[in-house]
């Protein structure tokens, strides 16, 4: 089975195994549909992102994005795995405090910071504040000289860097919502050189996530390079970090998929080692930097890196139940065999907005021949809750191939889920958000979120 990753992703007497625990199993013990971690899956992603530190050879720190997924259980595995992580709101900032991150290994991105937002970032110390803009720059320097602090301050650049990834998830353009122009940069680093409120530190960009091609990267040290040089030559100032944000890419799609269109297609199957996209990278600023006559801005520089989907996407699982089926005749004379699951875009909702692919796969019979097209669709009273792509535009399969017979009541399993899913989950419909488990570094599930009752359907409704 393409899909199997040995010790993590297996089959055992038919059903799926994850980290050697039966799927189906755990959907009867906790629930359907239900979210299954790997903390094992979830360690190894790390040291993979880590050995982008061996490749570079300067101060590094990898950053795990919350908003990836930011169940406390989950935060707690990342931070005992010595990473540290980004926010994107106070109530991130909140929730990365709770799991037990400390001020020094939280940066705060986002656009739209409000004044008690900036406040906890400031009370607590934090590595970094991503300003958004000038105006953010004003309120950041604004509640520190309130509060009598010093804040650690990056400025989010917007570079003008394209990549072939879905045009929503693209960041680095003007176009984007994002960052401000280098010159407005330089203007601010001028502005607060001397000022005992805001000490700013480092630069950011992030191009977008799932980057397919890793040239990116080169065009991205480019424009942060240039800007430290720049930086340097017009207020004499040296900055202590670059924050490349994140972007690597996770393998959704097997060989053998349906996605028709093929710059989605490409998209989704991309892989690549960071590692090998950084490390020649870096030996291109390094360069530059030898070329300029100022190699002592690299001299003591850190390197952050904030991936979220390379750190979570294939550590998840969602197992999911056929909970109706039904057939219909096609235009061609033939039959549709349509199944309708207890998982829908409510919980999965790229799956809906950027027509993201999620292998499906028998849970119960995961060693079967996967040959028997199925039309598949979720459970919400929408008519875009469907597995495949509504607009006919081919960016998702019109079929799923699964063993043939699926019946109601069988799982089914929907892989590299990790990233993007339950965190941007909604009880539309008054569905039930699901359980979560994570199965340990021993080996054993752990409920790390129960799953929703009727009291929380209505606990905020007064
Ligand atoms: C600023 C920033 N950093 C990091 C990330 C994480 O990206 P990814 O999950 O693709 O690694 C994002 C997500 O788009 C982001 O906006």
């Amino acid at each position: 089975m393409s899909w199997q990753i040995e010790g993590f992703l297996e089959t055992r007497n038919g059903h799926l195994t994850i980290d050697g625990v039966d799927a189906v199993e755990l959907a009867k013990r906790f629930g359907s549909p239900l979210f299954v971690y790997s903390e094992a899956r979830i360690r190894r992603n790390i040291e993979r992102l880590k050995l982008v530190g061996d490749a570079i050879g300067c101060g590094f720190k990898l950053s795990y994005a919350a908003k990836a997924m930011s169940t406390l259980g989950i935060l707690r595995a990342v931070k005992d795995a010595d990473c540290d992580i980004e926010v994107n709101s106070g109530g991130e900032l909140w929730k990365a405090l709770k799991a037990g991150f400390n001020g020094s290994q939280i940066n705060f991105n986002g656009t739209s910071k409000e004044a008690w937002e900036i406040d906890l970032a400031i009370e607590n110390d934090i590595y970094a504040i991503q300003a958004d803009s000038l105006f953010e720059l004003s309120l950041i320097d604004e509640a520190a000289r309130r509060l009598g602090k010093r804040a650690n301050v990056s400025l989010r650049l917007v570079p003008e860097i394209a990549s072939d990834t879905h045009s929503g998830l693209q960041t680095a353009l003007l176009t984007s919502k994002f960052g401000m122009m280098p010159e407005e940069a330089y203007r601010a680093v001028a502005e607060f050189a001397d000022s005992p409120y805001v000490n700013i530190c480092g630069v950011h960009l992030h191009i977008g996530s799932q980057n397919p091609d890793p040239s990116v990267y080169v065009s991205a040290f480019e424009t942060l390079f240039a800007s430290l040089l720049r930086i340097f030559n017009e207020t004499g100032q040296s900055l202590e970090h670059i924050n490349l944000g994140g972007g690597f890419p996770v393998k959704y799609l097997a060989a053998d998929s349906l996605v028709p269109d093929e710059k989605q297609r490409a998209m989704l199957a991309a892989v690549y080692e960071p590692a090998d996209a950084i490390g020649p990278a870096w030996d291109a600023v390094r360069r530059a930097a030898k070329a300029a006559d100022a190699e002592h801005l690299l001299d003591g520089i850190t390197l952050l890196l904030e991936p979220g989907r390379s750190i979570i996407a294939d550590a998840g699982v969602c197992l999911t139940t056929v909970r109706n089926a039904k057939s219909r005749p096609t235009d061609d004379g033939g039959e549709d065999h349509w199944i309708l699951t207890d998982a829908g875009f409510n919980i999965l909702l790229s799956m809906e907005t950027y027509k993201w692919y999620y292998r499906l796969i028998s849970a119960e019979r995961a060693d079967a021949p996967h040959d028997a097209p199925y039309k598949a669709a979720g459970p919400l009273c929408d008519g875009g809750d469907v597995y495949f792509d509504i607009e006919g535009e081919g960016r998702l399969p019109d079929h799923r191939l699964l063993p043939k017979g699926v019946e109601p009541g069988e799982t089914l399993a929907l892989l590299n889920c990790g990233a993007y899913s339950l965190a941007q989950a909604s009880q539309y419909n008054a569905r039930f958000l699901p359980a979560v488990v994570l199965i340990g570094r021993d080996g054993e599930p752990t409920l790390i979120r129960r799953r929703d009752t009727f009291k929380d359907l209505v606990s905020a409704d007064l």
